[in-house]
């Protein structure tokens, strides 16, 4: 009987390396581990007849078949460790990636011509010592009328064409509302550059709903209109080049006293006159003036003690004439034949 169980194992075992040797595929091994090893396999019915073995055989019979068991556990193993593999190395091989290969080009955006002025803007001023702020688009009334002097009733308010929320809360129509915030929050000396976001109900050749604005001012003890006009030519000569001449208008705002409006020379023409300036020569970009004494008194200033100036530009217009764009409404349709040309 044992004789017979020995050799039944030695045939279960030679049978299995067999089958392994011709075994093709991962499944094929899986396979020989169900005809042996599996519940009604053909060495875990011979481990199942030990029982019938004589208790002298029994111990040495069970060790065998355990041993072969394992034995042929750690080749069925091995076996399908290999077909994984290999399955692996092909597949890989196959879906291998080529990282030499062209990419699919993505289109390159760039920084929208309002954007690259503003920046610019920016920048030359910073130079020249002066400090970023920023203010609320959605404004009080206080801060964009009524603490720049200009009252409920006063008719400079025909001038902005207002988008109101409710009486109290507007879209501002300017800048200058930053003045305001930041008079109440910093003490002189101030040098402040302030770009942004401005909205009034306009909408021509040479407006639109939604256009920016760069104010500036500088306040402390005895700062004067001549630092004004050195400032804004240092200005426009580094934006616009260094031959580039500027003029003051005497104007009017309720914010400052005295106003004036600066215009440069035509970039256009030279100042020849064309149809840009209207003939003229000149062309106007920003109002300008000395910060009034009634503003100073409103936000708890001595006007006997500090003084200060202030401009406000539109950045749209420095756009057009930097670029030679005849129509501000261009900036806004995001026509990307005209926006890839900045
Ligand atoms: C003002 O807004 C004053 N806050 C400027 C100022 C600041 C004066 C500080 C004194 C001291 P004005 O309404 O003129 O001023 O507007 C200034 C500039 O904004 C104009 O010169 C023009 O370039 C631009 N602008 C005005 N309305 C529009 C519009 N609808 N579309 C595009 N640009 C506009
Ligand atoms: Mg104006």
């Amino acid at each position: 009987m044992s004789s017979s169980f020995e050799e039944a194992l030695e045939a279960v075992s030679e049978s299995v390396q067999e089958e392994l040797v011709r075994a093709n595929t991962e499944q094929e091994v899986s396979q020989i581990r169900i005809t042996y090893l599996g519940r009604k396999g053909k060495l875990t019915l011979l481990l199942r007849r030990l029982r019938e073995l004589p208790p002298e055989e029994k111990s040495r019979a069970g060790e065998l078949a355990n041993a072969l068991k394992a034995e042929l556990e750690r080749k069925i193993e091995g076996a399908l460790v290999r077909f994984y593999e290999e399955t692996k190395q092909k597949s890989l091989a196959q879906e291998g990636i080529d990282i030499t290969l062209p990419g699919t080009p993505l289109p390159r955006g760039r920084l929208h011509p309002i954007t690259q002025v503003t920046a610019q803007v920016v920048d030359i001023f910073t130079r020249m010592g002066f400090q970023v702020a920023e203010g609320p688009q959605v404004e009080f009334d206080y801060y964009n009328f009524e603490a720049l002097n200009i009252p409920r009733d006063h008719p400079a308010r025909d001038m902005h064409d207002t988008f109101y929320f409710s009486e109290e809360v507007l879209l501002r129509t300017h800048t200058s509302p930053v003045q305001i915030r930041v008079l109440e929050n910093q003490r002189p000396p101030i040098q402040i550059i302030a770009p942004g976001v401005v909205y009034r109900r306009d909408s021509d050749i040479s407006h639109t709903p939604m256009f920016h604005q760069v104010e500036g001012f500088m306040v402390d003890e005895g700062i004067s209109f001549a630092h004004l006009k050195g400032v804004l030519t240092l200005f426009i000569q580094q934006m616009f080049g260094e031959g580039t001449c500027l003029r003051f208008r005497p104007s009017f705002f309720p914010f400052t006293e005295p106003s004036a409006e600066v215009d440069i020379g035509c970039v256009i023409c030279g100042g020849e006159g064309c149809r840009v300036c209207g003939g003229t020569g000149w062309l106007e970009i920003l109002g300008a003036g000395m910060v009034d004494p009634e503003v100073f008194r409103t936000v708890g200033y001595d006007p006997e003690e500090v003084t200060g100036f202030a401009f406000g530009m539109g950045i749209e217009r420095i756009a057009m004439l930097k670029f030679g764009i005849n129509d501000i409404r261009l900036f806004f349709t995001n026509d990307l034949r005209f926006l890839r040309q900045f």
